[in-house]
């Protein structure tokens, strides 16, 4: 099953609960794209296609390990989780993202991990690029304005004070890089079931992807 769409729609809440009711494994492809960019920029590797980016691809490891209940992102051997949570690192991922051997590295690693089956795939190509063929796709949308709130509340909850408009500002342009760049641009597959989740709770978008998933498989789930 796949989820995709812009920063801040829910799709990270809305997938871990959905995974959570399935029995699924829950993927965060957006925190890989965070997890590279963190390393080229730990190694000052410059952010275009080259010998040092080959290079560092060509040595990189990146996995999710369990722990005491997280799930922590463990880049070369380093734990990564917090450190790719900020909103400089989104922006990063989001730069890092358009470079073609960067994504056909992480599609393979995402088609490795979601060929296991049983999993939720979040993310902004995984119905359209990585998993065309999902048997369940959804693509989670809201204002930018809800989106920026959602955005806010969570770097407040992490003890990051970022200007709400500094926040929508950022998102903008990540909509901007996410949707207009050329490889695997964000945009909803033909097949994907749409839901605006700005004036809806995370139970009711959980509720409604349930009935989605029920209705795409005759009621075997
Ligand atoms: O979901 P996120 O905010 O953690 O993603 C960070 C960036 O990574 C996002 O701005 C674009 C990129 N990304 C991508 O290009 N393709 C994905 N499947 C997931 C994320």
């Amino acid at each position: 099953m796949t989820i995709d769409g812009p920063s801040g729609a829910g799709k990270s809440t809305v997938a871990k609960c959905v995974a959570a009711r399935l029995g699924f494994t829950y993927i965060d492809t957006g925190a890989m794209y965070r997890g590279i960019g963190w390393l080229a920029r730990e190694r000052g590797v410059p952010f275009r296609e080259g010998p040092e980016l080959d290079a560092l691809l060509q040595d990189a490891s990146l996995a999710f390990e369990e722990h005491h209940d997280t799930t922590r992102l463990i880049v070369n051997g380093e734990d990564v989780t917090e450190r790719i949570r900020s909103a400089e690192m989104g922006m990063v991922a989001s730069d890092i993202s358009a470079i073609p051997s960067v994504r056909h590295w992480l599609s393979a690693l995402q088609r490795s991990l979601g060929e296991r089956g049983n999993t939720v795939l979040e993310g902004r190509d995984m119905g359209t690029v990585v998993f065309p063929d999902a048997d369940v796709k959804l693509f989670l949308t809201a204002s930018l304005e809800a989106r920026g709130g959602r955005r806010a509340a969570e770097l407040c909850a992490r003890g990051e004070a970022v200007a709400l408009s500094k926040i929508v500002e950022d998102l903008a342009r990540r909509d901007r890089n996410d949707s207009s760049r050329e490889i695997a641009p964000l945009r909803k597959a033909d097949d994907a079931i749409e839901i605006d989740t700005s004036a809806l709770t995370v139970a009711e978008v959980v509720d409604r992807v349930m009935q989605a998933v029920e209705r795409r498989r005759g009621g075997r789930v």
